[in-house]
C-alpha cells in the first residue's frame, strides 16, 4: 500500500495523463482513491478537512484554478447517521451545501466531478432491489442531506457522476467491521440488527469503480449521470457481523462466539435507518462494463490487513 505524505500534498509522476483532485482524503473512501490513483500512474492532488473544507467556495477556486485537475472526486461527507441527527445543520453544511460548492466550482472550471452518494437516499419501503430509477426518500437527515446534494449536483455541474454506494467499510475509519471487531473483543456475545437488507461495500472496490469510470471518460464517454455500486450479495447487519466474527474465529484473542439477533426497534438508534437498500447495479454494468466484487473478499482483506496488536487494540477503541 501507498503511504499518504501529510495533507495538504500531491505526487505527479511522469507520463500521468490524468490528473485528479480528491477531497475528504483522509476518509475510507478518499484514502483508497489516493493510493489506488497513485498505483495507477495517475497524478493526485488530496486534501482532508483541514486543508479544504467544503463550505469555503472561494478555497475550492483557488484549488482547482492552482493545481488544474481533470477531474474532481468528492468523497468528503458527514457521514456519521445518528450524529447527524443531532447535528442537522452540519450534515447540512458538509453534505449539501459543500457538494453544492464543488459542483459549481467544478462548473466555472469546466471540470467533470465524481461525487459520492449513498443508498441512504431511498426509504427502503420496496423489497425489490433498487436501480436508479426509483425516486429518493430518504428516512434520516443524513438521507436527506445527501439526497439534497444529489439534487444540487445534477443542477450545477453537467458534467457529474453521482455514485450511490452501499455499507462502507475499509481496514480504518468509523465502519461496521472495525465497530464489531471491538464488541468481538470485548463480549461473549454481540448483537446485530436482523431486519435491515443491504450490501456491504469494500471501500477499496468503490475506488476501484470511481477509477474505472475516469479512465473511460477521459476516453471520450459522455455518460453524465447516476449510478448504483456495492459489493455483491444481500445481507443484514447480523449476517455481515457472522461473517467478521467467521473471518476472525482463527484469532487467538477472538472471545465472543455468537451474533445475537436484534430488531431495528429494539436498537433503537437516535436515525432511523430504510429496511431494504439493496442497489441494483446493473446499469454501472451495462454502462461501463463494471460488475460487482463480493464483499467478503474485501472484507477478507480488511481482517487480513490487521495485525494481532491491531486487531487487540480494536478492544480498547470504544
Ligand atoms: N460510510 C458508509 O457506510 C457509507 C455508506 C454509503 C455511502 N457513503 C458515502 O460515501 C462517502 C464516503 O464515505 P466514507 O465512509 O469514506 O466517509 P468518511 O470516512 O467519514 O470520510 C469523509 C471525510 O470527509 C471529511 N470531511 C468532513 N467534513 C468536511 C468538510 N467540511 N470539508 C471537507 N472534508 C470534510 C472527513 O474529515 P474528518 O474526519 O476530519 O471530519 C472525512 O475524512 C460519503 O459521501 C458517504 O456519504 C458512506
Amino acid at each position: 500500500m501507498i503511504p499518504l505524505a501529510p495533507y495538504p500534498n500531491s505526487l505527479i509522476q511522469a507520463n500521468a495523463l490524468i490528473k485528479i483532485l480528491v477531497t475528504g482524503a483522509k476518509g475510507q473512501v478518499g484514502a483508497a482513491v489516493c493510493q489506488r490513483a497513485l498505483k495507477m500512474g495517475m497524478s493526485v492532488v488530496w486534501f482532508d478537512a483541514k486543508h479544504l473544507d467544503l463550505s469555503d467556495l472561494a478555497q475550492i477556486h483557488t484549488l482547482l484554478a492552482k493545481h488544474k485537475p481533470k477531474f474532481v472526486i468528492n468523497c468528503a461527507s458527514y457521514s456519521v447517521v445518528d450524529l447527524a441527527e443531532a447535528n442537522p445543520e452540519d450534515a447540512y453544511r458538509v453534505n449539501q451545501d459543500g457538494a453544492a460548492n464543488v459542483a459549481s466550482a467544478c462548473a466555472d472550471f469546466d471540470v467533470p466531478m465524481l461525487h459520492l452518494s449513498t443508498d441512504y437516499v431511498f426509504d427502503g419501503a420496496q423489497h425489490l432491489p433498487l436501480n436508479e430509477q426509483v425516486p429518493a426518500n430518504p428516512v434520516n437527515i443524513f438521507g436527506h442531506s445527501k439526497s439534497a446534494a444529489e439534487e444540487l449536483v445534477r443542477e450545477n455541474c453537467k458534467q457529474h457522476i453521482i455514485l450511490r454506494v452501499g455499507w462502507i467499510f475499509s481496514s480504518s475509519g468509523n465502519n461496521f467491521v472495525l465497530r464489531t471487531l471491538r464488541q468481538i473483543r470485548r463480549q461473549e456475545q454481540i448483537e446485530a440488527v436482523d431486519d435491515q437488507f443491504g450490501c456491504p461495500t469494500y471501500a477499496a472496490d468503490v475506488a476501484r469503480v470511481f477509477l474505472a469510470i475516469v479512465q473511460q471518460i477521459d476516453c471520450g464517454i459522455d455518460v453524465w449521470g447516476t449510478y448504483h455500486y456495492s459489493g455483491a450479495e444481500v445481507a443484514t447487519w447480523k449476517g455481515f457481523a457472522e461473517a467478521i466474527l467467521a473471518a476472525v474465529k482463527q484469532q487467538p484473542t477472538t472471545i465472543a462466539n455468537k451474533v445475537v439477533a436484534v430488531s431495528s426497534e429494539d436498537w433503537q438508534a437516535p436515525a432511523p435507518r430504510p429496511a431494504f437498500t439493496v442497489l441494483d447495479c446493473s446499469k454501472i454494468l451495462g454502462t461501463f462494463g463494471i460488475r460487482q466484487r463480493p464483499w467478503r473478499s474485501g472484507l477478507v482483506k480488511v481482517i487480513n490487513s490487521l495485525t494481532t496488536d491491531e486487531l487487540m487494540a480494536a478492544n480498547q477503541g470504544e
